[in-house]
């Protein structure tokens, strides 16, 4: 009899017959409801749990009693009350809409969507909230809670930060929303997203959806709502070549000027797979006394990652000669030539002999 009933009611019918035992009805903003009040606890809860918000929501309305006492005060003591709630533009939004009440709306909260949503700091799923919950105007809702519930409910794919899964979810929470007892409903659909749809540790056993769950039918709660997708960022090998002539001075040699790091100095560098030895004698006509491997240095450009392993060589040359590309440098002396940060790095380590060694020969 109780999975007959559940299956005849509809979405929203099962969320307000959990609410009537299960929902939060006593906190403090829903107390002599008004729309400064839903509109005040709705910016403060946006990034921060009830119980944290519970004493400064009424810290902040025994000073800031009306609309038009917000307006009045500075910001300077607005953000005062704010302090350690953290997200400090959420406070300037709200004293700046404040003015705006009071000067455009004679200090009362206004009434369509279209004025709610076009204040500071107030999107869809507020002015949805601040409608449904203070004048039980019939708007959905879809914050993060809510993105939650709808994406295991119905197996939605797909991360909600983008546009066309966000517009998915929209229409889903307006299908949803009820044509009555809407102040009801809004609470509850929060109310279950933040405390048995959660993200961790979903209590399936005592949601009244659990029946008609996507999620929990295939057991892939944890799978929604999906994650925004990593950029995956390929990665490069190369091999910088610290030649040190028998003075201590370090070649550098300036980059073609398209490419990474175009035009600044950097040390010699040899593909991955090259062999060492003979392309340094190639090149440069040197040769190679001792060599020593460091610890790989990983850099990360936009569009990749650049694992660099640094090989240190000391070679049998003794002065060495500069030319416009080539440049031999003290390492313990200030750099004066453009270096990329990892190169500046490598210099300086080796000016105060800081490299770990990984293997010599
Ligand atoms: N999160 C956002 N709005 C809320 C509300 N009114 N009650 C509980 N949690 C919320």
């Amino acid at each position: 009899l109780i999975i007959m009933t559940t299956i005849a009611k509809n979405f929203s019918d099962l969320l307000l017959t959990w609410f009537k035992d299960n929902g939060r009805k006593n906190l403090p903003w829903q107390k002599n409801i008004s729309p400064y009040k839903v509109w005040v606890s709705e910016i403060m809860l946006q990034q921060t749990q009830v119980k944290t918000v519970i004493p400064y929501f009424e810290r902040f309305m025994k000073r800031f009693s009306t609309i038009e006492n917000l307006s009045n005060a500075s910001l300077d003591e607005v953000l005062h009350f704010w302090t350690g709630l953290g997200y400090y533009a959420r406070a300037r939004n709200l004293h700046k809409a404040a003015k705006i009440i009071t000067e455009e709306y004679q200090g009362v909260f206004p009434i369509s969507y279209n004025e709610i949503v076009n204040l500071p700091g107030i999107g869809r799923s507020t002015a949805g909230a601040i409608l449904s919950l203070s004048y039980e105007k019939c708007f959905p809702i879809l914050d993060g809670n809510v993105k939650r519930v709808l994406t295991r409910y119905h197996g939605v794919e797909g991360w909600p930060g983008k546009k066309k899964v966000e517009n998915q979810l929209w229409e889903i929470a307006e299908r949803h929303t009820p044509t009555r007892s809407i102040r009801q409903y809004t609470q509850a659909i929060m109310d279950l997203g933040a405390t048995v749809c959660t993200s961790r540790n979903p209590n399936c056993n005592s949601c009244p959806l659990m029946f008609r769950c996507h999620a929990k039918g295939e057991n892939t709660q944890h799978n929604f709502p999906q994650k925004k997708p990593k950029a995956v960022t390929p990665e490069r090998d190369t091999i910088f070549a610290i030649l040190e002539n028998t003075h201590g001075e370090i070649l550098l040699e300036q980059r073609p000027l398209s490419g990474i790091w175009g035009g600044l100095w950097c040390f010699p560098e040899l593909s991955n797979n090259s062999k060492i030895k003979t392309t340094i004698k190639e090149r440069y006509g040197f040769n190679i006394k001792k060599q020593m491997e460091y610890k790989p240095i990983k850099h990360t450009f936009t569009h990749f990652q650049l694992m660099i392993k640094p090989v240190h060589i000391k070679l049998q040359k003794d002065k060495g000669y500069d030319s416009k590309m080539l440049k031999w440098v003290n390492p313990k002396r200030n750099q004066t030539l453009g270096l990329p940060a990892p190169v500046l790095s490598m210099l300086v380590d080796l000016g105060n002999r800081k490299r770990v060694i990984l293997n010599e020969s």
